[in-house]
């Protein structure tokens, strides 16, 4: 595995595998690895000859407010996950290389960007979408391998790809989860144990939601109330965010599940934002 923290390098050495024939998977992260990432990395390993992963903890998309200074970082673990999972390409460009001085352009995404997690983190979105765009020009992979987990930001990628016409296949990939069911997380490391123990009922709620639709819940309202139970009982949220269902392409509220709907969350568990979400879809809409 090859460690490149220059961009002139990393487009040179993606350059020369292009000419060679050889297939580009790329997996942008923040580091701070898991399984979940590691789950990216295998799909991607598996479907192209080469595997280039980028760790850049991103500062554009994390607001005034938020956790960049304290966002976990572990470069060391970090390779080794790497090295593990076959990655030939380790992409670590320092934020003075992305965003050299005078640096002021930036993607916008469209409403898609202002709900849910765009509403709660003002600008988070713009900052995705602008590393997003530089890294994919940067490596001009075939394929991008995206997290179910991380919904609204997959559907906002898929559309900056659509919209400003990107050669690049998007891959998005189930969401990995722990034993009990919680997604893994760099910030599930912020937990203490007594709140870990109470995360798990995030899952479990979406799960009590999927269940409320085969037993024939239809209507938003039904379907939400299920989750919200189950989710007051057992993971006792400090704050809920926002519990939605919504279109899975545009992320507006449905009313009704008659089709594919995407059931969403993000609460507070102590000082912790978790974030996870659960496809629904309904009964007569299956094969
Ligand atoms: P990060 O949070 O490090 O996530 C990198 C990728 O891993 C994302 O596509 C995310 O959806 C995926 N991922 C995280 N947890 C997962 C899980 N439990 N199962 C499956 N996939 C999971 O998302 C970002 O970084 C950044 O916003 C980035 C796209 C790199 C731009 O800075």
């Amino acid at each position: 595995m090859r460690i490149v923290t220059h961009p002139e390098t990393m487009r040179d050495l993606a350059r020369r595998a292009r000419r060679s024939g050889e297939s580009i998977g790329f997996v942008p992260t923040m580091g701070a690895l898991h399984d979940g990432h590691a789950a990216l990395f295998a799909r991607a390993r598996g479907e192209s000859r080469r595997l280039a992963v980028s760790v850049f903890v991103n500062p554009l998309q994390f607001g005034p407010r938020e956790d960049y200074a304290r966002y976990p970082r572990n470069d060391l673990n970090d390779a080794r996950i790497c090295r593990w999972s076959g990655v030939d390409w380790l992409y670590m460009p320092t934020a003075a290389e992305v965003y050299p001085p005078g640096f002021a352009t930036q993607v916008t995404p469209g409403p898609m960007g202002d709900v849910f997690e765009g509403e709660a983190r003002p600008g988070h979105f713009s900052g995705v979408l602008t590393v997003v765009l530089k890294l994919l020009e940067t490596v001009r992979p075939d394929t991008i391998y995206l997290g179910q987990k991380d919904a609204q930001q997959a559907a906002l990628v898929m559309l900056m790809v659509r919209d400003l016409d990107l050669p690049v296949h998007v891959s998005v990939c189930p969401t990995a989860r722990e034993r009990d069911g919680l997604a893994y997380s760099s910030r599930n490391a912020y937990l203490s144990p007594e709140e870990r123990a109470r995360a798990r009922g995030l899952p479990r709620a979406l799960k009590a939601a999927r269940q409320a639709v085969r037993d024939g819940a239809d209507s938003a309202r039904a379907i939400l109330a299920e989750a919200k139970r189950t989710l007051t009982r057992e993971a006792k949220p400090d704050q809920i965010d926002y519990l939605a269902l919504v279109d899975p392409r545009t992320f507006q509220p449905l009313t009704r599940l008659d089709g594919r709907g995407l059931l969403i969350a993000a609460v507070r568990i102590g000082r912790t934002r978790l974030i996870d979400n659960m496809p629904l879809n309904a009964p007569r809409s299956r094969p």
